[in-house]
């Protein structure tokens, strides 16, 4: 094998959402930060985010209430500890970013705050309405793109991480032109987001694909909890437009959700309606399509005026009215979407992995924090908490002193590879019918075993970017197929039909699966 080039640097950062330019700006002050996003800064999950970023910030708020919401919301699966870290140092977070340049809406010479499902209070900090992650990824990559200290690859695709014995020495990256090139690091930062391009209707950007995840497992990291999928209860469902966020804080302010006939259902589901924690709503939604035979439901925000819809969500209500439909006058009509992943790479609470070395920030992480299911806008909230502690342990490690021979690590079999949009699109449909948002065993089994007949794909020779993408997508779309079947009961984002009780005797405890020890 011809030796590949060789880079060096202190910290690579692999992501562009607010867990990747967050850490990056943090690592620069005292680091040398290789960022690699596979497309630019302005891409990513953290830009569609509406309705905003959690932390206890007003004066009728406080941690305990706010750990008190995420541990009910995660359903008994949270690590208390890592709620603990996440509701203590949100605000010193929110105080970085704000530091960072980010403008926050303003009411009465406060920041403003909205609420959202499960949340007891207001405590949602928002901009320029319903455009928190714009105006986020905004400020953090203007700064980013000044900051000497980190270099910038636009366009490059994280193929693999480089470990030996258990510790990681950096990245195997692919440059646009094609061209494979080393990247060595003291530390290397995972903050490569979700995998909602699993599922056929998804909140998600097409650059969801799980490669985080699928690279940390090939990597032999811990893999937690990937069965927790949470779909957002209401995405845009009309014809020809994506599944485009309609942001709880819609409901938050007031607005309600109808069955096709115009009946108020949630009262049918839970004391809290509207609000209650999103895979409640979702599976009532999704109940009621059943029911009325239909493929959405409505949401109505119909008694506000005109001035205050347009003022307060300005980017779903022009998004809305792009397809004829006036927020303000008209019933939206909405359906779930897969939104996020609640598991993820295994972390402490300083982000490390259980491969020494490597890092996992933001969705790809599993922190401990969302438990079954993610309290709203606190995933903003836990990548900048735990990208300042990442920061903060990769302050303290010593130099790399020497790095293991570096190799393609991927087969070279010259298997002849098929075009992938196609084996992408039915994955998609698969993982909705048998590992959406109502589960049971034999449909995941079957779906499991339809995975898996492409597994020789992963042996094959992959040089495009979209093959790579696939497999990523086929291992997460494989380990969460196969943490759903052995999951046999319910709780927050997995519901499986066969098993309905949450089932705290048996089933309080997580799914881990790590390549090299086999399933934990
Ligand atoms: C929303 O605005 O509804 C999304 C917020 C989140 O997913 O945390």
């Amino acid at each position: 094998l011809e030796k590949l080039p060789h880079v060096y640097t202190d910290v690579i950062v692999i992501g562009a959402g607010i867990a990747g330019l967050f850490t990056a700006l943090k690592a620069s002050e005292k680091h040398k930060v290789l960022m690699v996003t596979k497309k630019s800064l302005l891409d990513s999950n953290t830009r569609y985010a509406q309705g905003g970023i959690a932390a206890v910030i007003s004066d009728e708020d406080s941690p305990a209430y706010h750990r008190q919401d995420t541990l009910i919301a995660g359903a008994g699966l949270c690590s208390s500890a890592a709620v603990d870290v996440l509701v203590h140092e949100g605000p010193a977070g929110v105080t970085d970013l704000i530091r960072m340049g980010t403008e926050f809406d303003m009411e009465d010479g406060r920041f403003a705050l909205t609420k959202e499902g499960a949340h007891s209070q207001r405590r949602i900090l928002h901009a320029q309405g319903d455009a928190t992650g714009a105006e986020i990824v905004r400020a953090l990559s203007e700064k980013t793109k000044q900051e000497k200290n980190i270099e910038i690859w636009d366009d490059h695709f994280v193929i693999d991480l480089i470990t030996d014995e258990g510790t990681c020495y950096g990245a195997l990256v692919q440059r646009p032109d094609g061209q494979k090139v080393f990247v060595g690091a003291n530390a290397t930062i995972l903050c490569t987001g979700g995998a909602g391009q699993l599922f056929r209707y998804t909140t998600n950007p097409e650059i969801a694909t799980g490669d985080g995840i699928a690279i940390a497992y090939r990597a032999g990291a811990d893999i937690r909890d990937v069965e927790f999928i949470q779909f957002h209860p209401t995405a845009l469902c009309y014809p020809g437009a994506p599944r485009f966020l309609i942001s709880e804080a819609v409901r938050g302010e007031g607005a309600v959700l109808r069955n096709i006939k115009g009946e108020r259902f949630m009262e049918r589901y839970h004391p809290q309606l509207e609000l209650a924690p999103r895979d409640i709503v979702a599976r009532a939604i999704v109940s009621e399509m059943e029911e009325t035979k239909s493929t959405f439901v409505y949401i109505d925000f119909t008694h506000e005026s005109h001035e205050t819809v347009k003022n307060r969500f300005p980017t779903i209500y022009d998004f809305c009215l792009n397809y004829g439909l006036d927020l303000s006058s008209d019933w939206i009509p909405v359906a779930p979407a897969a939104h996020y992943m609640m598991g993820g790479v295994a972390t402490d609470l300083y982000g490390e992995t259980t491969v020494k070395r490597l890092f996992a920030c933001g969705e790809v992480s599993s922190t401990g924090v969302h438990g079954g299911n993610r309290l709203a806008s606190n995933s903003l909230s836990e990548a900048i908490v735990f990208g300042r502690r990442i920061v903060e342990r990769i302050d303290q490690l010593s130099p790399l002193e020497t790095v293991p021979p570096v190799r393609e690590q991927r087969p070279l079999k010259d298997n002849a590879i098929q075009p992938v949009v196609e084996k992408k699109l039915k994955l998609q449909k698969l993982m909705l019918r048998y590992a959406g948002l109502k589960r049971h065993a034999k449909g995941l089994a079957k779906g499991y075993e339809e995975l898996r007949r492409h597994l020789s794909f992963l042996d094959s020779c992959l040089s495009k970017r979209e093959e790579y993408e696939f497999a990523n997508l086929l291992i997460c779309g494989l380990l969460t197929t196969q943490a759903a079947l052995i999951r046999e009961e319910s709780r927050g984002g997995h519901y499986r039909e066969d098993f309905p009780e949450r089932d705290d005797l048996v089933w309080r405890k997580h799914t881990v699966f790590n390549r090299v020890n086999g399933i934990k």
